[in-house]
């Protein structure tokens, strides 16, 4: 059978190392089942080989959905007047954060709208501190890893907040290509200072990590190739990605503008095997935007390559107000049954969670 051949070459090629651009392409546009098989496989084994079958978990508080940037694909941009805004009180986040300790998640991501006054900033810098302090114990002596993921900040804030004990940083470049940004933002927003930020974090001494949104109105395949031959050029250390999913607020179009959910989420799970191939010791989450285009997404992903989940861990109370897409799943859910229905599911793909452990990735 031809296809089964094309399969053990592509198979042979996967094998011979990293994926040069050619092949990066390869993975992203064949439509020919056995050679998806053949792609995910050969990212599964490279995952196994470097990660073990270990999935690292960080809960996820989204801490407040007030947001002074205007990314035209977001459901919290400025300009959306029909959303209530929030932001957690310090003792709620701290609250948030040691239930995830308590659960052995080993690391957490506070995440928000972007806002550079001062009063947020010292938000967050007490937000880690507190949180250092409370979850400290004899199996996470230096109480659990924070990443934050609060967007462009000025060299000084980033370093004030690792100062008080942040390691990790999650921005986003959203995609590598400065003219689909440039659509994607209003013209104060630049390619080239987000490009800045994160390279001040890197010199900070942060892990850091960074992603694009798939199936983007106007992305091409070349374009998602870029995206993964940039991540390996800024040395990223996570990648976190998902599939882009208009939200009705937003200004950026959906429908007959976009590729259909099911070949958005092939993409998605194709470019998490590329990104695996590519970029072997490096974390990779299988983030929630998967789930909202099919109910076992994540495990999807966790199948193409990828090794972090981030539990919902926001407050119900406040969990419908951050919604950065339409149809964002376990909106409901309570934290405690989200994180018995997570074990399941992580455990139905052949994988177990490590718990207790801020789950780094070894230098490269
Ligand atoms: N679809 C998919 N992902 C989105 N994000 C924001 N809006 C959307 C959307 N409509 C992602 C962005 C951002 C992250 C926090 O959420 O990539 O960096």
């Amino acid at each position: 059978m031809t296809a089964t051949v094309s399969g053990e070459a592509l198979a042979a090629r996967l094998a011979f190392g990293p994926p040069d651009r050619e092949l990066l392409r390869q993975i992203l546009s064949t439509q020919q089942p056995d050679e998806i098989e053949t792609i995910r496989r050969a990212a599964e084994q490279t995952l196994l080989e470097n990660h073990g079958d270990a999935v690292r978990l960080r809960g996820l508080i989204e801490f407040s959905n007030r947001c002074s940037s205007d990314c035209r694909y977001c459901g919290i941009r400025r300009s959306n007047r029909q959303l209530d805004r929030y932001t957690l009180t310090l003792g709620e986040i701290v609250e948030a954060a040691s239930w995830c300790a308590q659960r052995g998640y080993g690391s957490i991501v506070l995440q928000a709208g972007e806002r550079r006054d001062a009063k947020f900033t010292r938000l967050v810098s007490a937000a880690v501190r507190a949180i250092k302090a409370a979850t400290e114990s004899p199996t996470l002596p230096r109480g659990v890893g924070i990443t934050l993921c609060v967007g462009e900040q000025s060299a000084d804030t980033y370093a004030e907040w690792f100062a008080a004990g942040a390691h990790r940083y999650l921005l986003r470049m959203e995609t590598s290509s400065p003219e689909l940004f440039a659509a994607l933002h209003p013209p104060s927003q630049t390619w080239s200072s987000r490009l800045q930020c994160l390279k001040s974090l890197k010199t900070l001494g942060y892990r850091v990590g960074t992603g694009v949104m798939i199936g983007l109105p106007g992305q091409s395949l070349d374009d998602l190739v870029d995206d993964l031959i940039f991540f390996r050029d800024i040395g990223a250390d996570m990648i976190g990605m998902g599939p882009y999913i208009a939200h009705e607020h937003a200004v950026l179009p959906g429908g007959a503008a976009i590729p259909d959910g099911a070949t958005r989420l092939q993409l998605a799970l194709r470019m998490i095997a590329a990104a695996r191939l590519l970029l072997p010791r490096i974390n990779i989450a299988a983030t929630t935007a998967l789930q909202t285009l099919a109910p076992d997404g994540r495990e999807q992903g966790l199948r193409f390559g990828a090794n972090v989940i981030m539990p919902q861990a926001t407050p119900n109370r406040v969990r419908r107000l951050y919604t950065l897409y339409d149809g964002k799943p376990c909106l409901d859910d309570s934290a405690k049954q989200y994180a018995a229905c997570l074990e399941t599911r992580i455990s139905s793909v052949g994988r177990r969670i490590i718990s207790n452990d801020w789950g780094d990735p070894a230098k490269h």
